[in-house]
């Protein structure tokens, strides 16, 4: 039996991925490299020491997605594709819902279809909305503040309606806070296509010179330092996480949340005074406005996962830090 790794090829995919091969799980994986390179396949490969099939497809190709499903015997899948860029999902929402919802229906038909019952769903903590306090647990309310995070909780109640009206399914719905970071070896790492969003690739395009500076949104916030607070998860640890869902979608049912976050919350301060001081580097930066739809602070209580799944981030910021520039530097 294959677990299907839907995006395997973009970020926290091609970690996952060598974790799978890793621990000795047979993958397939889907990618249409709509933000990630074919590189990344071979890399997987080379990294973990074990082949796996590909396919370059699009899951909203119900007939690619089928042929999947028809030519191995899927056990699980692992759903990472998805537009994820929240300002571009502000100024382009039917593209995210097309893609992100007709998508999951497309991997959810060819299970249904070939009587797969078992999905881990790459969520994220912005189903939180902005939360009225912190940290923030699993009981805490959802709500959607951009469309990005509406596919995703969206797709979190399909999981849970689906869940519903079949006993026999589960689903593991794993809430990301911030991954940064890259694989030890320096050879896969975050590397979007088009301009970045987030903090970590705005940082490291600085540092490389494909960006001038960076603008902190503003230092204005109830925070210590002013400046918004999130929680930095390394990718490895992420990685890890659904290693720790697989094992547990195949021995409970029905469709539950996990925070993946470390319960750290680190300022963009912190994350800019770390990055220097162990990469011995200087980030220039200024202070701008606020970035409309920032939560001050957002950070997890990491207790559910630790308890129901065994697991619990092990890196620290100074190692998500280091090893995001050493991927820069064996890439150069
Ligand atoms: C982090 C902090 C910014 C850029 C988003 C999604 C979330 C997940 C992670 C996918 C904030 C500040 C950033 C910059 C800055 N994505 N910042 N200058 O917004 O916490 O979460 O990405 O799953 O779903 O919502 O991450 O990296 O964009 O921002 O000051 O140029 O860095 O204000 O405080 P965010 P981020």
């Amino acid at each position: 039996m294959a677990i299907l790794v839907t995006g395997g090829a973009g970020y926290i995919g091609s970690h996952t991925c060598i974790e799978l091969l890793k621990a000795g799980e047979e993958i397939v994986v889907l990618d249409n490299f709509y933000n990630s390179k074919p590189a990344a396949v071979e890399l997987i490969s080379e990294i973990s020491g074990k082949d796996f099939k590909f396919y370059h497809a699009d899951m909203c190709d119900q007939e690619a997605v089928d042929d999947i499903f028809e030519e191995n015997d899927i056990e699980a899948v692992i759903h990472f594709a998805g537009y994820k860029a929240v300002a571009e999902s502000v100024r382009e929402p039917l593209m995210y819902y097309r893609n992100n919802l007709t998508g999951t229906f497309c991997i959810l038909e060819a299970m249904k279809k070939h009587g797969c019952k078992k999905i881990i769903f790459s969520s994220s903590a912005t189903v939180y909305g902005i939360p009225e306090k912190v940290p923030v647990d699993e009981t805490f309310p959802l709500s959607a503040i951009n469309p990005y995070g509406n596919t995703k909780l969206i797709i979190e109640d399909m999981l849970r309606d689906v869940c519903n009206a079949d006993k026999d399914f589960s689903a593991a719905l794993l809430r990301y806070f911030n991954p940064i970071g890259a694989h030890e070896s320096g050879k896969i790492g975050e590397d979007p296509n088009g301009i970045p969003n987030n903090l970590m690739p705005i940082i490291i395009n600085v540092c490389t010179g494909k960006q001038e500076k960076l603008t902190v949104f503003g230092n204005d916030y109830p925070t210590p330092d002013g400046t918004c607070i999130r929680d930095y998860i390394h990718v490895v640890d992420l990685a890890l996480g659904h290693l720790a869902a697989l094992r547990s979608v195949r021995e409970k049912k029905g469709a539950i949340p996990y925070n993946l976050g470390t319960g750290n919350g680190y300022s963009v301060l912190d994350i800019i005074n770390t990055f220097e001081r162990v990469n011995n580097i200087k980030i220039p930066y200024v202070i701008g406005d606020r970035r409309p739809g920032d939560a001050a602070e957002c950070y997890s209580v990491p207790d559910k996962a630790a308890r129901e799944l065994g697991w619990k981030a092990e890196r620290g910021l100074e190692q998500m830090c280091r090893d995001a520039w050493n991927f820069v530097q064996h890439n150069k």
